[in-house]
C-alpha cells in the first residue's frame, strides 16, 4: 500500500469509538492493536473495511458510520424496524441514520435492555446461541418459587421445543428472581416461568453479556463506546481469537 492511502490508525480508532486519540496512541504504543495480525506502530494506515484491526485480540468493526446504541425499551415499544400496525417500535426511539437493526428482540411486554446496531457482524454474534452471551432478567413471578423450582430453572426445564440449558437463577427478593440465559428462544423465560408453576408479571432485561445500566431511563438510549464497546467485541470473539 503507498503511504498516502487509507486512514491513520488513531484517527480510525478514534472515529468508531475505541477511545479519545491520545488514547489511541497509547493502546498502539503499547502494542495491544494489530493489522492483519500484525502488531501496529503509531502513524500506520489501514482501508477501513479491509484491514482487519484488532485491540487485545477483539476483531473491530471499522466501516464507517458503524454505531451500536443501548436501549431501555419501555413495556408496549416492538422489537422490529417497522411494525405493520403501526404501533411504536425501538428504531422509532434511535437516531434514524445511520440505519440500525435490534439485536435479538425482547416482547411488546418485555422492558429493558435492548442493543441496536449496524454491524451486521456483531450482530449475528450477539445472537447466535454458540457465543454463548449471558442476558440476565429480572422477573416479577405469580407466588414464591421454592428453592426446588429455582433448582428446576438452573438445572433445565421441559419445554414444547426442548429442555433448556443449564442457566442461572437465584432470588432477589419474594416474588422476584434473577435468571441468566445464554439461549434466546422465542419467548423463553416467560414459558421457563410458566412451566415451573409461576407466571410472570413484570419481565426486565438487566443485562446483556459485559453491557450493564442501572441509570438508562426507560425510552433512553445511548452509544455504546470506547471500554465498553471494546468489551463487548470481545464477548463474542470466536473462541480462538480471545485473550
Ligand atoms: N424471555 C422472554 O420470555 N421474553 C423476552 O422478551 C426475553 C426473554
Amino acid at each position: 500500500m503507498s503511504d498516502d492511502e487509507g486512514e491513520r490508525l488513531q484517527k480510525v480508532l478514534a472515529r468508531i469509538g475505541v477511545g479519545s486519540r491520545r488514547t489511541n496512541e497509547d493502546l498502539i504504543a503499547e502494542g495491544r492493536v494489530t493489522v492483519n495480525g500484525e502488531v501496529a506502530i503509531l502513524g500506520a494506515r489501514v482501508v477501513p473495511g479491509v484491514d482487519e484491526i484488532a485491540v487485545d485480540g477483539a476483531v473491530l468493526s471499522t466501516l464507517p458510520d458503524t454505531v451500536t446504541y443501548l436501549l431501555n425499551k419501555p413495556r408496549g415499544v416492538v422489537t422490529t424496524a417497522a411494525d405493520t400496525h403501526g404501533r411504536p417500535t425501538v428504531v422509532d426511539i434511535v437516531p434514524a441514520e445511520p440505519r440500525v437493526f435490534p439485536v435479538g428482540r425482547l416482547d411488546l411486554d418485555t422492558e429493558g435492555l435492548l442493543l441496536l446496531t449496524n454491524d451486521g457482524g456483531m450482530a449475528h454474534r450477539l445472537t447466535h446461541p454458540s457465543f454463548g452471551i449471558d442476558k440476565e432478567y429480572l422477573v416479577h413471578v405469580e407466588g414464591i418459587p421454592s428453592r426446588a423450582v429455582l433448582r428446576t430453572l438452573r438445572e433445565g426445564v421441559e419445554l414444547d421445543d426442548g429442555v433448556t440449558a443449564p442457566a442461572k437463577a437465584a432470588t432477589v427478593a419474594p416474588g422476584m428472581i434473577k435468571i441468566t440465559i445464554h439461549e434466546g428462544r422465542n419467548r423463553q423465560v416467560r414459558r421457563m416461568c410458566e412451566a415451573v408453576g409461576h407466571p410472570v408479571r413484570r419481565l426486565v432485561r438487566t443485562r446483556i453479556g459485559p453491557i450493564t445500566d442501572t441509570r438508562l431511563e426507560p425510552g433512553s438510549f445511548r452509544p455504546v463506546e470506547g471500554d465498553e464497546l471494546l468489551d463487548l467485541q470481545r464477548a463474542v470473539q470466536p473462541a480462538d481469537q480471545s485473550g
